[in-house]
């Protein structure tokens, strides 16, 4: 019942709020509010995630065609425990004029994937998902204390590719990897904790 709602009121699920609110914190951008993932988030994401543009460069592993519990059950199931283990740190997108509207996600996990995100369809093309990765960019080196951050992604993905070379990323790696769209060439983009603080000094 507390992973159902995340926002029980009675006795001892407050242990799980606080819990959410300290592992993953609320942050904000000039234009955007980061809010740390919920279940109750699923039913928006649900109506904006499952478009081809969308789910064709993310991971095989996102079910296609999309079921229609499938934002719930991942949530549910694989993001929030992630979240609970201290593996992942997921937040949804808001813009600051209209804060009820959820349109987009981004995380950052461990692993070799360290940082994802999609944006619904009517938000591309202004800038926002840069100033998402800002935000836990910065997270993750200056709070989490990563010494790198490592993202692969396929070299047709041009949006995803562009963000991470206006973060001053670098590609070390190519390789073969699986996505909804099916085998394609890809690459492992990265940047250290120095890099990116000698990127902001020099903003
Ligand atoms: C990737 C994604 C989040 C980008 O969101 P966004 O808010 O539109 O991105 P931004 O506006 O911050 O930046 C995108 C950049 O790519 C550029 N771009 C976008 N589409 C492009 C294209 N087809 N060709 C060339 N450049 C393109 C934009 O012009 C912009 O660069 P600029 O600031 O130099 O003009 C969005 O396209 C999306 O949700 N894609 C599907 C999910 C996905 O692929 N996630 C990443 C997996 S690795």
């Amino acid at each position: 019942m507390v992973r159902e709602s995340g926002r029980c009121e009675q006795a001892g699920c407050l242990t799980w709020h606080y819990y959410f609110e300290t592992v993953v914190p609320h942050l904000q951008t000039s234009r955007l509010l980061l809010r740390p993932l919920e279940l109750a988030d699923a039913e928006q994401a649900q109506l904006l995630f499952p478009h081809w543009e969308i789910v064709r460069y993310l991971s095989n592993i996102v079910p296609w065609p999309y079921p229609p519990d499938g934002a719930y059950k991942f949530y549910r199931d694989v993001a929030l425990p992630a979240m609970e283990r201290g593996d992942e740190w997921l937040w949804t997108l808001r813009l600051k004029t209209d804060p009820g509207q959820l349109i987009g996600s981004i995380s950052l996990s461990k692993g070799e994937n360290n940082r994802g995100f999609w944006l619904g369809l009517p938000w591309h093309g202004q800038g926002l998902m840069t100033e998402a990765c800002e935000a836990v960019t910065d997270y993750w080196f200056d709070t989490l204390n990563f010494p790198v951050l490592r993202a692969p992604k396929a070299i047709a993905n041009t949006a995803s590719r562009r963000i991470s070379e206006k973060n001053g990323m670098r590609t070390v790696a190519r390789e073969e990897r699986d996505y909804v769209y099916g085998r394609l060439p890809s690459e492992i983009w990265e940047i250290t904790a120095e890099e990116w603080n000698a990127g902001r000094r020099s903003k």
